[in-house]
């Protein structure tokens, strides 16, 4: 966004008359120091929230109220900002990229899942330490409808832990006790919707018209009919459309989602306040890192396919300038699993500094199906790199389902039909394809345009689950080895390399989720177990399974912790010659280099020296990840299936 020298004379104006109003509700209230410090950021923030504001709201006859109210609410916050959250604040303004080290390791589970409440996950951050985490996200834990509440991402209260596990002071214990623990505590930013217990929802349903405003109510099909010419549908098993009718208000509701998640009309002025608000106190709660969920869907437009529309830039750009100036080191980590070239438009300092990478994620486990590496290497050559201030979340997998979402045009350039081969890869991850090793579900698969997205373990897709079955010996390794592949990659490729806790011990799916009629008919549920901790003691003990994989695993982080080169983002794909192997060179911040290689398929795979001396390796280098030196001269290179090197100069 640039500003002109009259929009900023506009909001310098603007300024100019907020301020005194603002200095006589709050200066009085604090100490100079802290007042001066929400100043230097007014001062320097407020015109690109201004600017931002009015693109959304400045058609509103009460713009300047709501812009008041905005900044009122950033000051109340700015002064209720527990103190050592303020010295967290200044020291991260200080150095703006502490997230691009080498040590940062992120993992994510539900609380109830993984510990039973937040009082017994906070005895589990010793483990966490082991691990080597610095990153933790904790899955939806505020209060949400009984039942199916789509894992907690339907919320009736932001401030109101589910009293299941536990009250929000026990979340501001262990926030606090996590940071002590060098761990940063990542929420959700839930803001496409809430649930319809809300209580801005119980109001629309009781007849509010102040709060239907909040949420999309049609009286009749017109507009929904309308709407949905354009619309794809999210959730077709769950119901089709995006709208629900809703018999008490005879209402037609905006769910883009589940029945029971109202989307928020953002055009309103209030909704954004109010949601800002959210966001502030979660903020304060000392949450260092919030997870801007489902964020394409925040602005709607007729006739377009309301997911990432101009709009929604604007409105996170909004959150993040609102942050910059009440809560300065908090970040944004975008949840865009959309197109990849959308998906790199919510990355920047001033919008998301960090984001998903559901590209490289959905690209790994299509080279494992395919055991080649083409388009894995041609995406992510022209589409890693993103702005030198920001970093994607490198993951394998997450709670949600695989989606297919590489570009069909950089599937034809390599002769590879997009739609077929999303068939093709459905079939091998369900395991309908003759000889997949795979075992995992289909999900959401919509009969009418053949479509369907693919839930199920790390372990299970990776093929542990059918070798365990098989009880075979070699094709267990093989699948504790890939397992570790993909891994080996989201821990060297840079940015934040983020676990799916659970899958460190290769946990299997759980079948059990269909018992339960809340959760029946999601198939995620099948890659949401709860962890078994009588499995996790044996993680020590390399004579087990989960020894194997874990042992493996915190090899493997300890290394990347202790290789500059794998800090910030700097990665350039190279071709050494073969399909099967995934090469790149990283460069750390000062200059070191690594060369990785990892073979995707499950025969030896040779090449020869010469493709990675020219990387500037030299003719002696060094194996980090088995700490074996390699002196090659012409003989050839030979990586063993599956295996993957960390190479760096001697
Ligand atoms: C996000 C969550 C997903 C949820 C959806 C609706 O995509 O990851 O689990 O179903 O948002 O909130
Ligand atoms: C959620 C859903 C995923 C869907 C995505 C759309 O992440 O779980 O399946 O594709 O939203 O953004």
């Amino acid at each position: 966004m640039s500003i002109t020298t009259t929009q900023d004379r506009d909001a310098q104006r603007s300024l100019a008359r907020l301020l005194p109003r603002l200095e006589q509700e709050f200066a009085a209230q604090t100490d100079a120091p802290v007042w001066d410090a929400f100043r230097r950021r007014l001062d320097e923030h407020f015109p690109r929230l201004f600017h931002l504001l009015r693109e959304l709201y400045g058609d509103q006859y009460d713009f300047f109220y709501h812009l008041e109210r905005t900044l009122a609410l950033a000051a109340q916050s700015w002064l209720d900002r527990p103190a050592d959250l303020k010295v967290q604040d200044a020291q991260r303004e200080a150095n703006p990229t502490w997230f691009q080290s080498e040590q940062m390791l992120g993992g994510v589970c539900y609380v109830d899942l993984f510990a039973g409440d937040l009082d017994k996950l906070r005895t589990k951050i010793p483990y966490f330490q082991e691990l080597g985490l610095t990153y933790l996200h904790l899955m939806p834990l505020f209060r949400a409808p009984e039942g199916d509440n789509d894992g907690g991402y339907a919320v009736s209260d932001y401030r109101e832990v589910d009293p299941r596990l536990g009250t929000m002071d026990d979340l501001r214990t262990l926030a606090q006790e996590l940071r002590g623990a060098g761990i940063s505590l990542v929420l959700d930013f839930i803001c496409n919707h809430t649930s319809d217990e809300h209580c801005w929802a119980l109001a629309a349903r009781a007849g509010d018209p102040e709060y239907a405003d909040y949420y999309f109510l049609f009286p009749d099909r017109t507009m929904p009919d309308a709407y949905e010419r354009t619309l794809r549908e999210i959730f077709p098993d769950k119901h089709p459309g995006a709208f629900t009718y809703r018999a008490e208000i005879g209402q037609w509701v905006w769910t883009t989602f589940n029945v029971f998640q109202w989307d928020l009309n953002y055009r309103n002025p209030l909704t954004f306040r109010e949601m800002a608000g959210e966001m502030l106190y979660l903020a304060n709660l000392g949450t260092e890192v919030l997870r801007f969920d489902a964020l394409a869907f925040m602005w709607k437009e007729l006739g377009t396919v309301c997911e990432s529309l101009p709009k929604v830039h604007t409105l996170v750009q909004a959150f993040n300038a609102l942050l910059r100036i009440a809560a300065p080191s908090l970040l944004f980590k975008s949840e865009a699993i959309v197109h990849p070239d959308e998906v790199a438009r919510y990355i920047s300092a001033g919008e998301c500094q960090l984001s998903y990478n559901p590209l490289l994620m959905a690209l790994l486990w299509n080279s494992l199906a395919t055991r080649e590496v083409r388009l894995l290497r041609q995406s992510m050559d022209h589409r890693f790199q993103i702005a030198d201030d920001c970093a994607w979340v490198n993951y394998v997998r997450c709670h949600d389902d695989i989606g297919w979402t590489f570009d069909d045009g950089d599937a034809a350039a390599l002769g590879i039909n997009g739609y077929d081969h999303r068939r093709f890869l459905n079939a091998f991850y369900t395991g309908r394809f003759a000889g997949s090793f795979a075992r995992g579900l289909p999900f959401q698969e919509n009969p009418r345009t053949g479509d369907a997205r693919i839930s199920g373990m790390l372990a299970s897709l990776a093929g542990l689950e059918a070798a365990l079955h098989g009880n075979d010996g070699a094709e267990i390794e093989l699948a504790v080895r890939r397992i570790c592949l993909l891994h080996a990659i989201i821990l060297s490729i840079g940015g934040i390399p983020l676990f799916y806790l659970n899958d460190e011990i290769g946990l299997l799916n759980d079948y059990s989720y269909v018992d339960d009629p809340a959760k029946a008919g999601d198939s995620r549920w099948v890659h949401r177990p709860a962890t078994d901790w009588a499995r996790m003691e044996r993680r020590h003990d390399s004579a087990t399974l989960e020894g194997r994989i874990y042992g493996r695993l915190r090899h493997l982080i300890q290394v990347r912790k202790a290789t500059r080169a794998f800090a910030g983002n700097r990665m350039q794909v190279i071709n050494v010659g073969s399909d099967h192997i995934f090469g790149y060179v990283r460069t750390g911040p000062e200059g070191q280099r690594a060369v990785v290689l990892a073979n995707f398929s499950e025969r030896p795979q040779s090449l020869h020296p010469n493709e990675v001396r020219l990387y500037g390796l030299g003719y002696q280098f060094r194996d980090l990840v088995e700490d074996r030196a390699l002196a090659l001269g012409e003989q050839t290179l030979t990586l063993e299936p599956y295996q993957v090197m960390w190479l760096t100069a001697e």
